[in-house]
């Protein structure tokens, strides 16, 4: 009996990791290496600055980040700017909000949400590093992921990366060809070229720069404590290593007269 719900529970598990392939089997995601990966990475400030200059340049014209607060890019462990150079970006930007008090819309203040934007059918950007996993497999069992980590920023970079050139025409609709992308063919056309946008820093502006630049960027406003998050961890991993030494040996102090006695007895029959 127990043989053979053994025997089915195997069988069920190769089919559905059967399965997990053949849906998963057309998407290729790389393994970017990114600066706030490992247990010590950070992230690379000048990096989440050209990253929101492509963001800006680029994908908001067709995405949104409406979670993500203006103020939040002064935040420290972040883009790092001065509140001056925050309300800069709003005015040079021309950022605005609609403000359901005046029924209009005016200027963003740092205070106000970067704005929303779904007008074509581009999902919000905000929580995309962390809502699309980059790395399953092998067989679904999520090995990848806990060697290489979810993989959300290196899904959006070889996305960026990941078209062929080629078009299909489905009900209309013109479909692009992209090796990262499930099925396949995504609607959005390869939002980036070389020079797309000229970078503040001198770096050269090539897809793939573009393309890690934005998704460290992304990965930032995912989880913009990152830093923090990961210094709070090691404290803690230091504070319980000590405390796990002064468990041993007073463990061992507590134990040693009782064991020195047992010593010196001969076992009982
Ligand atoms: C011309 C409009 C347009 C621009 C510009 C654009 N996108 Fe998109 N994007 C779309 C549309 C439309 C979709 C939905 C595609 C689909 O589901 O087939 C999409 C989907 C996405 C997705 C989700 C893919 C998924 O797994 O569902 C990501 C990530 C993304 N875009 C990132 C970006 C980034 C980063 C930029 C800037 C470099 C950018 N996009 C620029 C229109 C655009």
């Amino acid at each position: 009996m127990l043989r053979k719900l053994t025997l089915s529970a195997i069988a069920a598990l190769a089919l559905s990791t059967g399965g997990a392939i053949a849906a998963g089997g057309e998407s290729h995601v790389e393994n970017f290496s990114f600066s706030f990966e490992g247990p010590f990475g950070t992230f690379d400030q000048d990096q989440l600055q050209r990253g929101l200059q492509v963001y800006t340049q680029v994908c908001a014209g067709c995405h949104g980040l409406q979670y993500i607060p203006l103020r939040t890019l002064a935040d420290h462990g972040g883009i790092g700017w001065t509140e001056d150079e925050v309300r800069a970006y709003i005015d040079e930007n021309f950022i605005e909000t609609y403000d359901d008090a005046l029924q209009d819309w005016r200027t963003a203040t740092p205070n106000d949400n970067f704005p929303a934007n779904d007008g074509v059918g581009a999902p919000d950007l905000s929580l995309m590093a962390k809502a699309r996993a980059g790395f399953h497999g092998p067989y679904g069992l999520g090995i990848n992921q806990f060697i290489y980590g979810i993989g959300g920023p290196e899904y959006i970079a070889s996305l960026l990366t990941g078209y062929t050139g080629e078009e299909v025409e489905q009900f209309g609709s013109v479909l692009y060809e992209n090796t990262a992308f499930e099925g396949g063919y995504i609607s959005m056309a390869p939002p980036l070229y070389d020079d797309a946008v000229e970078y503040a820093d001198g770096t050269p502006a090539t897809v793939e720069q573009m393309a890690e630049d934005v998704s460290a960027f992304l990965m930032w406003t995912a989880e913009p404590h990152l830093m923090a998050r990961k210094q709070l961890g090691l404290v803690a991993f230091i504070i319980l290593g000590l405390f796990a030494v002064l468990l041993y040996l007073t463990n061992k102090r507590l134990w040693a007269p009782v064991k020195a006695r047992a010593k010196g007895t001969p076992p009982s029959a």
